[in-house]
């Protein structure tokens, strides 16, 4: 699959491995050059994508927040911020959400086919669905993004994408940022769950960069031979 997007998967955490709490706040594991940091990140790829558990939890803008690199984005003919992409079952998405509303550049909705109509009844004003197949599998989105010109795909979350993509050894790239905290409560959601990956004890994955970055720390991995730094 020497077509498929670059993607790279970048995700915080607290110590001891859980990517929120379990109330219904929104968690802050990062701190603000963190965020720039991921910024940056975005602003370097086509597309970003999350589950539609952190679009309904989380309710996230995903654009590029520097003003600067928008302008750099748009000078190099691209639109200010990335494609956005998600992925649901269920097609229960709000088109109020800001991942509908935030920005003028396209929103895609993956989804399975018996689901298709529902979707594009909730979200079909506001989002392209496209019909993933059943099930939708982590290989036929970045094939229908390869195809729609995405040739580098930041994966922002939650635990069941980021599970996904690792298990089906779909991912070039990880960022994995841990905050200097614990949360200590098994009901809150994880990194990722339980699966087959492609790194064990007898294949470990390589280590390109570790940064501390105020009071957290970024660690990147290569997941692939595709990541050259
Ligand atoms: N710390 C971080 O870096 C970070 C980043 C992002 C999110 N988060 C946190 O992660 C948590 C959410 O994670 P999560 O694992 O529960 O959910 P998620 O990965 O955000 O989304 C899971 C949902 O995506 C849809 N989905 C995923 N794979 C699918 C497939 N193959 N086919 C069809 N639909 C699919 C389903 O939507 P339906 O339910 O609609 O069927 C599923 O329930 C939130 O607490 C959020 O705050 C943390």
């Amino acid at each position: 699959m020497t077509g498929r997007p670059y993607v790279l998967l970048s995700c915080a955490m607290s110590i001891d491995g859980y990517i929120d709490d379990a109330t219904t706040e929104r968690l802050l594991l990062s701190n603000d050059d963190d965020l720039d940091r991921v910024d940056a990140t975005r602003a370097g790829c086509d597309a970003i994508m999350v589950g539609a558990a952190t679009v309904r939890r989380d309710d996230p803008r995903l654009l590029v927040r520097s003003e600067r690199r928008r302008a750099e984005r748009v000078a190099r003919g691209l639109a200010p911020s990335p494609v956005k992409v998600t992925v649901t079952g269920s097609g229960d998405l709000d088109p109020a959400a800001r991942f509908f509303t935030a920005g003028d550049g396209a929103k895609l909705v993956y989804c399975p086919s018996g689901v298709v109509d529902k979707a594009r009844e909730q979200v079909g004003a506001v989002a392209t669905v496209v019909d993933a197949g059943e099930p939708v599998t982590p290989e036929a989105v970045v094939a229908d993004l390869a195809g729609r010109g995405v040739s580098r795909l930041m994966v922002e979350g939650g635990g069941s994408v980021h599970c996904q993509f690792l298990t089906a050894g779909l991912a070039d790239e990880l960022h994995l940022v841990v905050a200097p905290f614990f949360v200590g409560d098994r009901r809150a959601p994880r990194f990722v769950g339980d699966g087959r990956f492609p790194w064990h004890p007898g294949r470990r994955a390589r280590v390109v960069e570790v940064r501390q970055i105020g009071d957290v720390v970024l660690t990147r991995y290569a997941l692939s031979d595709r990541c050259l730094a």
